[in-house]
C-alpha cells in the first residue's frame, strides 16, 4: 500500500521471489525466550511477540541468530536449528508472522569466539560455560575479557560446519521461511574467519582477503545450494569492526562484491563486533551514539553493489528511516529496538500516527544489557514484551468490566504509566503533579546531553495522557480530605524519591546544590565543583557541567564509578568521561566540609581537598511516600516504594495499573 504518510519508506520492494510491502525490516534479536525445560525449541512467547511485531506492520522479519553446530555452546533460551525436531516450532511460528501480514527469514550463526559473552551486572565477564572444545575460533587467540584461548578450528572440522549451516538452511527451507540470513557480523564466527583482527591463521584460511574470506564463501555457497531458487540468502556483515587492525569499509566492499558473486542477494551492514562491552557499544549502539551513523558506509555499499543494501543502527524515526530510503542511502531500513519498543510503529507510521510511537531510546536496557546477562529480553518502556499473549487481552478497554475512578498522585514515569495503562483500559483517571510539569527524574535527566532522547519517554506518555484524556493537574499539590471528598474506587501514589543529604552537609557554610538543582539551574553553579557520588547520577551531572566549562571533580566511595547501570550503559559513561578532564577520586569517602575545605579519606589516608565554588551531592535518593490517613484503596508504585531505575519504576506501576 502506497501512502502520502512516507511515501518512500512504504513502497514496495522485490528481491528476486521475495516481495516485501515496504522497506522496514526487522533485524535478528536474540530474546532469551526458549523455554528452559525444551530449550532450543520456539515457545510461545517467540510466538506472540514475534506475531505481534508481524501485525504491526514491518516489512520483513528476521528471526533472531539461531544456532546451527550442535557441538558449540548454547545460550540459555537460545534458538536452535541443527535437528530435523526443531522445525515444527518454526513452522507455527512461520504461520503466525506471514498471518500477521510480514514475510520472515531467520538468521542461521555459530558464534565462534566472541559468542559466549556473558557478564554479570558489574560487567565482570563469566567463563564458566567456556568449556573445552567448546571454545573455538579461526585462530588460538585469548578472549579480551576472560583470557580463555580458544581453540583453533582444523580444516575438516570447517568443511562439518559448512555443513551444519547447508543442513540449517534446508530446514528454514522446510519451515517455510522465504529467506536465510547469514551471521557474518559482530564478532561470530564468519567475521572472525574475515577480520584481520580475529584470523591470524597460516593455511588457506588465513592471509590476505583471498584466504581469511576462503571459509565464508564456503559456507555461503553451501547455503546457497541448500536454498535453491525460491529463497533469499542475505548476508549480514561488521562493515567496520571499530577495532585496531579490523575490517574497514575498502576490503569490505570487496568482499561483498565477493557475497555478491556467490548468489547473496541481500548485503545487510551493520558494525562492531561483541567482544566487549565498549566494543559492543559499536553493535548495538547506545543513545549517545549519532543516529542513521552506519548510513555513510551503507551508501558506499549501495554505489558499488548490484544487489540491495540493508542498514541497521539507530534508524530509531520514521523520519530518518524515510530519508534514508528517499536519499538512496540504503533499500532498506533495520530498526531493531525501535521494533522491541513499539512493534506497531510501521502502521502507525503509514497512518500519519507519529506522536503515538512510542519511540526507543536505545538505552538497551532491557534488552540487550538483560540478554548478556543470560535474561530474558524486555523493554524500559514496554513491559508487554515476551507476555503479548497475556497483556493484549487485558489492555483492551473492553477488559475493564466496572469502570473506576482512579487518582494517580505523581506525574514522574511511574505516575503517567500507571495513569495511561488504567485509563488505556477504560478507567476514568485524574493525574495530579505538584510541579508545573510532567516527567518528574526523566525529564531533568534528558537535559544531559548525553541522553537526550530519554525526553522522547516523557513525550510518549504525555502524548498517551491526552490520547486516553486523562485528567491532568499541574500544580495541584493533594490533601487528604480531597481526596477523601472526591471518594476515587483506586488511588495509586507515585509520588518518585528524595535525594539523600548527608547529615553533614546539613549545616554546611559552603555552597551545597542538590544535583537535581543542579541540571535546572546550571547558572548558579561555581567554576570549580566537587560532586558527592560518583554514580550515574553524579557522572551525568559532571559530564553536564564539564560541558559548560567547570573544573569538576567526583568522589565516589565505592572502586567503580556507575555501579547502578548496567555493563553497556556504564562502559559507554566510563568512556565520555575519560575523554574530558573530571577528575575521579575513587574509594574515597568524605568525612567533613567545613568552611576551608573538603576531609577525605581514602586508602587509610585522610586529606584535605581545598573547597570548591559548588559541592554538589549525588549520592542517591530516598522513597518520597506521603501519607493519607484514613484513605483506603492505595497502591504505591515506582520510586515511591523502591527507588529504583526508569525501567523499574514503569514495569511496577503497569504491574499494579493493569490489575485495576
Ligand atoms: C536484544 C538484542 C539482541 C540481538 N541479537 C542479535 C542477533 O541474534 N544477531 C544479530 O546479528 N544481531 C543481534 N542484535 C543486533 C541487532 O540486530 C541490531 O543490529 C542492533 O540492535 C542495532 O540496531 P538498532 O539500533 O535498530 O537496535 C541484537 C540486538 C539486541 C538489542
Amino acid at each position: 500500500m502506497v501512502t502520502n504518510n512516507f511515501p518512500n519508506l512504504f513502497q514496495p520492494f522485490e528481491i528476486g521471489p521475495l516481495k516485501l510491502k515496504n522497506r522496514i525490516v526487522m533485524p535478528p534479536m536474540g530474546t532469551n525466550f526458549a523455554d528452559l525445560n525444551a530449550p532450543g525449541f520456539i515457545s510461545e512467547r517467540h510466538k506472540s511477540y514475534y506475531a505481534e511485531r508481524a501485525m504491526g506492520g514491518v516489512g520483513l522479519i528476521i528471526f533472531e541468530g539461531t544456532r546451527v553446530n550442535p557441538n558449540r555452546l548454547a545460550r540459555k533460551g537460545g534458538p536452535d536449528l541443527h535437528g530435523d525436531q526443531f522445525i515444527p516450532g518454526f513452522q507455527e511460528l512461520v504461520g503466525l508472522i506471514k498471518d500477521g501480514g510480514a514475510r520472515c527469514a531467520v538468521q542461521i550463526s555459530d558464534r565462534g569466539r566472541v559468542g559466549n559473552l556473558k557478564v554479570d551486572f558489574s560487567g565482570k565477564f563469566d567463563a564458566s560455560d567456556t568449556k573445552q572444545g567448546e571454545y573455538v575460533g579461526a585462530s588460538a587467540r585469548p578472549h579480551p575479557m576472560s583470557g580463555v584461548v580458544a581453540e583453533e578450528l582444523g580444516t575438516k572440522e570447517l568443511e562439518q560446519i559448512a555443513g551444519y549451516f547447508a543442513d540449517a538452511a534446508r530446514r528454514a527451507k522446510m519451515a517455510g521461511f522465504d529467506a536465510v540470513e547469514l551471521h557474518g557480523a559482530h564478532g561470530v564466527l564468519l567475521n572472525e574467519f574475515l577480520s584481520p583482527y580475529s584470523n591470524k591463521r597460516t593455511d588457506q584460511y588465513g592471509g590476505d582477503l583471498q584466504g581469511r574470506s576462503r571459509f565464508p564463501l564456503m559456507v555461503v555457497r553451501r547455503v546457497r545450494e541448500a536454498l535453491g531458487a525460491d529463497l533469499v540468502l542475505s548476508y549480514r556483515m561488521s562493515v567496520v569492526e571499530f577495532v585496531e587492525g579490523g575490517m574497514e569499509i575498502g576490503e569490505s566492499i570487496l568482499f561483498a562484491k565477493m557475497l555478491e558473486a556467490e548468489g547473496v542477494q541481500v548485503l545487510h551492514v551493520s558494525a562492531g563486533i561483541n567482544e566487549t562491552p565498549s566494543a559492543m557499544n559499536r553493535a548495538i549502539p547506545p543513545m549517545s551514539f549519532e543516529r542513521g551513523r552506519l548510513f555513510p558506509y551503507s551508501e558506499q555499499l549501495k554505489k558499488a553493489l548490484r544487489i540491495p543494501v540493508l542498514v541497521v543502527q539507530r534508524i530509531t524515526t520514521p523520519e530518518l528511516a524515510e530519508e534514508a530510503i528517499r536519499e538512496g542511502k540504503a533499500d532498506l531500513v533495520a530498526t531493531g529496538r525501535a521494533l522491541i519498543a513499539d512493534p506497531y510503529w510501521p502502521l502507525k507510521a503509514m497512518e500519519g500516527r507519529v506522536n503515538e510511537i512510542r519511540r526507543c531510546c536505545s538505552c538497551s536496557q532491557g534488552c540487550i544489557e538483560r540478554l548478556i546477562q543470560e535474561q530474558p529480553m524486555t523493554c524500559l518502556q514496554n513491559p508487554e514484551v515476551g507476555f503479548e499473549a497475556i497483556y493484549r487481552p487485558m489492555l483492551k478497554k473492553s477488559e475493564a468490566k466496572t469502570k473506576k475512578r482512579v487518582l494517580v498522585i505523581g506525574g514522574g514515569l511511574a505516575g503517567m504509566e500507571a495513569a495511561c495503562v488504567c485509563a488505556s483500559k477504560g478507567h476514568e483517571v485524574r493525574l495530579v503533579e505538584k510541579e508545573g510539569q510532567l516527567g518528574g527524574m526523566a525529564r531533568l535527566a534528558s537535559i544531559v546531553e548525553s541522553k537526550r532522547e530519554f525526553s522522547g519517554v516523557v513525550e510518549f506518555l504525555e502524548n498517551q495522557l491526552k490520547e486516553f484524556n486523562v485528567d491532568v493537574r499541574l500544580n495541584e499539590e493533594v490533601t487528604t480530605q480531597a481526596v477523601k471528598d472526591a471518594d476515587f474506587d483506586e488511588i495509586i501514589l507515585a509520588t518518585g524519591s528524595l535525594p539523600v543529604v548527608p547529615d553533614n552537609l546539613r549545616t554546611c557554610a559552603c555552597d551545597v546544590r542538590l544535583a537535581k538543582y543542579v541540571l535546572e539551574h546550571p547558572e548558579d553553579v561555581g567554576r570549580e565543583v566537587v560532586i558527592l557520588g560518583g554514580g550515574s547520577v553524579g557522572i551525568e551531572v559532571a559530564e553536564f557541567l564539564h560541558r559548560l566549562g567547570k573544573k569538576v571533580t567526583v568522589i565516589e566511595m565505592m572502586d567503580m564509578i556507575c555501579r547502578d547501570q548496567g555493563p553497556l550503559r556504564r562502559a559507554d559513561m566510563i568512556e565520555r568521561i575519560q575523554k574530558t578532564d573530571v577528575s575521579i577520586m575513587l574509594k574515597t569517602t568524605v568525612q567533613d566540609v567545613t568552611e576551608t575545605g573538603i576531609r577525605i579519606s581514602r586508602d587509610g589516608k585522610v586529606d584535605i581537598l581545598k573547597l570548591p565554588d559548588t559541592v554538589v551531592v549525588a549520592v542517591g535518593a530516598k522513597p518520597n511516600s506521603i501519607s493519607l490517613p484514613g484513605v483506603g484503596r492505595i497502591h504505591t508504585v515506582g520510586d515511591c516504594r523502591k527507588v529504583g531505575n526508569a525501567m523499574a519504576a514503569i514495569h511496577d506501576a503497569f504491574e499494579v495499573a493493569i490489575h485495576l
